[in-house]
């Protein structure tokens, strides 16, 4: 190799090594928290998404706090990241919305969610579209659907007692999408000649990965069905166009008068955009919450005794005990309520809560770079020995000491400020009502499966296959597998 060739081999080498150098030590006017920024673009996205079967913090985070402390920082998916696990910088994230941070989600999410979707949209447009939601998800709204959300639950569960096993998790995903696709969009699965809710499989595999958009990956599945319900959610919002109702009864009906006056700032694939993502948001968690909550159950007997006799108590009081659940009974299941609580900080359905730096911001001695992604990651809160005693013990009495309604330092399973869950009631009643039910009148056990994964979102590899039966009803003994 002549001196001209050695040169240009000496330019590659620096090149690379400079840019490997920068990669590994970003530009930072102040100090960046500590940390490692991984393989140049790959970072250390594979470590975060490596499977694990525990239920305390992500080893990824664990290990990383371990040795770096509360806050580090990463690179994931392509992008730079700080993590807290610090419930002061965590809370004072979810204050500064708007004015230092602002929602970011990996392109996957927005590209799945649609780009006008709620989570990405921010001002004024936002408030316009947080308020159409919680107007459908408030108070007054669920004092209405109380009967129906009963109805649908003892429905469902007699049903169930009639087969030999039912897989949970699934046939509650089916129980709560149904409802709230009724409630959205009035639709029966049972008149549709094609399956909504078959459109939103693997999304959670699919939501933080990769955004490769070849057959195969998880990406794909989820795109794919993206569309397809997109296709399905549009036609069923033309057809209601031209046949339009007498009387509003659903948010297709309320999108349709928005839509038709003139100073409206609401566009139609802003308004597909939301019912894909409250379709989503609805069901999938829920139904993971509900699934949880069933096992949390079996595996506490004192904890079922407690929640049975609460609501046992509520039927005994009452003149006759097959009349339905009021919001006042609803109000009064206090331990139900803690049992929740419990529930979804165990769960931590959302393992990470993302946003990004509008400016440099310091905090704690770090600075944080502007642009930077920032992501809060609930379960090091909810599982801070500093907070929760023996955290990972299935505890519901410790809320009795606890403030359990909104956000706080310590609780963030619906998040935190002005992004705190729109739809963090109706997945209360839900639950609740739910296992109003199931508490009162059948008894359970597991067939099969339970086991969980988080990749980090939870998952239910082998199901949870459980047999429910009335509680005066007597069924064979099922051959048992331990959970
Ligand atoms: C156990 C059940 C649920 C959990 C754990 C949960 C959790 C969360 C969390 C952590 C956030 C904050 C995300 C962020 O700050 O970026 C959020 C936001 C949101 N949730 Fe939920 N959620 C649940 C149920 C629901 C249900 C039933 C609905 C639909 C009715 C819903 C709709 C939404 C929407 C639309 C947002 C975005 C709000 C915004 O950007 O202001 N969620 N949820």
């Amino acid at each position: 190799m002549g001196p001209v060739g050695l040169c240009i081999v000496a330019l590659v080498v620096i090149s690379i090594t400079h840019w490997f150098y920068g990669w590994r030590n970003p530009r930072c006017n102040g100090k960046l928290p500590p940390g490692s920024m991984g393989m140049p673009l790959l970072g250390e996205t594979l470590q975060f998404f490596a499977p694990n079967s525990s239920s305390d913090i992500p080893p990824f985070i664990k290990k990383r706090m371990e040795r770096f402390g509360p806050i580090f920082r990463t690179s994931l998916v392509g992008r730079p990241v700080i993590i807290s696990t610090d419930p002061d910088l965590s809370y004072f994230v979810f204050q500064k919305e708007g004015k230092l941070f602002q929602s970011w989600y990996p392109d996957t999410f927005t590209e799945i969610f649609g780009r006008q979707n709620v989570g990405s949209l921010h001002g004024f447009m936002y408030k316009y579209l947080k308020n159409m939601v919680l107007n459908l998800f408030g108070p007054e709204s669920l004092k209405k659907m109380l009967p129906e959300v009963e109805q649908e639950a003892c429905r469902n569960l007699n049903r169930w007692s009639s087969q030999e096993s039912v897989e949970l998790k699934d046939a509650t995903a089916s129980l709560i999408f149904d409802l709230t696709a009724k409630k959205l969009i009035s639709y029966d699965p049972e008149k549709s000649s094609e399956n909504l809710r078959e459109n939103f499989v693997a999304f959670i595999q699919g939501l933080i990965s990769f955004p490769l958009n070849i057959p195969g990956t998880a990406y794909h599945k989820c795109m794919q069905g993206r569309k397809k319900a997109m296709k399905m959610l549009k036609s069923m919002l033309q057809e209601r166009r031209a046949k339009p109702r007498k009387q509003q009864s659903d948010f297709f009906d309320f999108v349709l008068e928005e839509l038709a006056k003139e100073d409206t700032i609401l566009t139609e694939a802003i308004a597909l955009d939301l019912m894909f993502v409250l379709l989503f948001a609805s069901f999938e968690t829920t139904s993971l919450a509900i699934t949880m909550a069933t096992k949390f159950l079996l595996e506490h007997p004192l904890v079922l005794k407690a929640l049975t006799e609460e609501n046992e108590a509520i039927l005994r009081k009452r003149e006759n005990p097959n009349s339905g659940l009021t919001w006042k009974e609803y109000k009064s299941m206090t331990f139900t309520f803690q049992f929740i609580n419990e529930t979804v900080r165990l769960t931590n359905i959302v393992p990470a809560i993302f946003r990004k730096a509008l400016k440099e911001i310091n905090y704690k001695g770090y600075t944080i770079p502007a642009g930077w992604a920032v992501m809060v990651c609930p379960p090091s809160i909810h599982l801070n020995p500093a907070t929760y005693k023996d955290p990972l013990d299935f505890n519901p009495w410790r809320w009795e000491r606890m403030e359990f309604n909104g956000a706080s330092k310590h609780f963030m399973a619906f998040g935190g400020g002005m992004r705190f869950c729109v739809g963090t009631d109706f997945t209360k009643v839900q639950m609740a009502v739910f296992l109003h039910c199931l508490a009162t009148k059948y008894r359970w056990r597991v067939i099969k499966g339970g086991n969980i994964v988080r990749t980090p979102g939870l998952q239910f590899p082998n199901g949870f296959h459980v047999q429910i039966s009335e509680k005066n009803e007597s069924k064979e003994e099922p051959k048992i597998n331990s959970i």
